[in-house]
């Protein structure tokens, strides 16, 4: 059996150019040697979204950003995640092989009660929903944010525990975490992040994209001073996406002076524009015709529930359901 990838994606806003180098991309990456399973994990948003237009919205949107970087559905498999009520399922049988003290640890439950927010049952036993997600589909890798590694490893501790009691059944993941992606910096120079109000989204309006890279912020030095290219947030961002020739000649015009931060700026704008304008009108052209998005969430909806189904009845007869 080929290496099987499993990730999920909260359908929260659009993606931004920190997701687009951290996730998506290394993540599409994979499709050329790995089986990949991505999907649009509904369920964990209902924890805490309360507006069911939104969601339902959010939901295509996601997808369509996948469809639109790059995931091809005659190779990947994509769904929504309530498609495939097999989940729900495992996750009851998980939880009852699962303790208390366990979820008391997790994260996002503990963050929510420092924060003072309103802790439901659904965020408090988010772990068990997401090993369900993960072992359902007998994933080996999940590639995730550092923020997740420890939900990756509570889905481990799960697979061996439910083996442990009722034999080899479960396949047991490793998370996947790219800590060498670079760190991409924001409009401000901190870390690129939605918390930080920060991001510049990728599927922007080009007019748009052009007037968010016009507000990063730089020092204030003028047109005919030298600059430094290695402290500029701007350079910074095109580093990430220039040639090493492009990034060499904007450098010395950096370091010669007479180089304006504007003709900087428009030069970042040309290379992220040049990068992502195919898969920005590839996104415009799917969020017109939701219907084809609908159509490729459903047909992968059906080939998932055969992968859980066959999973859970595993599950169900070992465990003497
Ligand atoms: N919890 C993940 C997040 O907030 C989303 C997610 C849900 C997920 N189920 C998953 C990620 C399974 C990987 C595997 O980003």
């Amino acid at each position: 059996m080929s290496t099987r990838v499993l990730t999920g994606i909260k359908p929260t806003g659009m993606p931004h150019i920190g997701n687009l180098l951290g996730m998506y991309r290394p993540a599409l990456a994979m499709q050329s040697e790995a089986e990949c399973y991505f999907f649009v994990a509904s369920y964990h948003a209902l924890t805490t979204l309360r507006d069911p237009a939104l969601l339902r919205q959010q939901t295509i949107d996601v997808a369509a950003n996948w469809l639109a970087l790059g995931l091809d559905p005659s190779r990947s498999v994509i769904w929504a995640q309530h498609d495939v009520p097999e989940v729900t399922e495992l996750a009851w049988i998980l939880a009852c092989i699962t303790s208390k003290g366990m979820m008391d640890k997790a994260h996002a439950y503990k963050d929510a009660v420092a924060k003072g927010r309103d802790v439901n049952i659904g965020l408090y036993t988010y772990p068990i929903l997401m090993a369900a997600d993960i072992l359902a589909f007998d994933s080996h890798l999940v590639p995730v944010g550092k923020d997740q590694k420890q939900h990756v490893e509570m889905a481990r501790d799960m697979a061996q525990r439910f083996n442990h009691l009722f034999g080899e059944t479960l396949v047991t993941p490793e998370p996947q975490i790219r800590d060498d992606v670079a760190t991409v910096p924001g409009l401000d120079g901190q870390k690129m992040s939605k918390s930080y109000d920060n991001t510049i989204e990728i599927f922007l309006p080009a007019k748009k994209l052009r007037k968010k890279i016009m507000g990063i912020v730089t020092d204030s030095k003028g047109v005919e001073d030298p600059k430094d290219p290695d402290t500029c947030n701007v350079f910074g961002l095109y580093k990430l996406f220039a040639t090493p020739e492009q990034q060499a000649e904007l450098a010395a015009q950096y370091r010669a002076g007479g180089l304006g931060y504007g003709h900087a700026k428009q030069a970042l704008f040309e290379v992220v524009d040049a990068q992502i304008g195919e898969a920005r009108d590839r996104y415009d052209h799917l969020m017109a015709h939701p219907d084809e998005v609908r159509a490729v969430l459903e047909k992968g909806a059906s080939s998932a529930r055969t992968t859980a189904r066959a999973t859970l009845d595993r599950v169900r007869s070992a465990c003497g359901l």
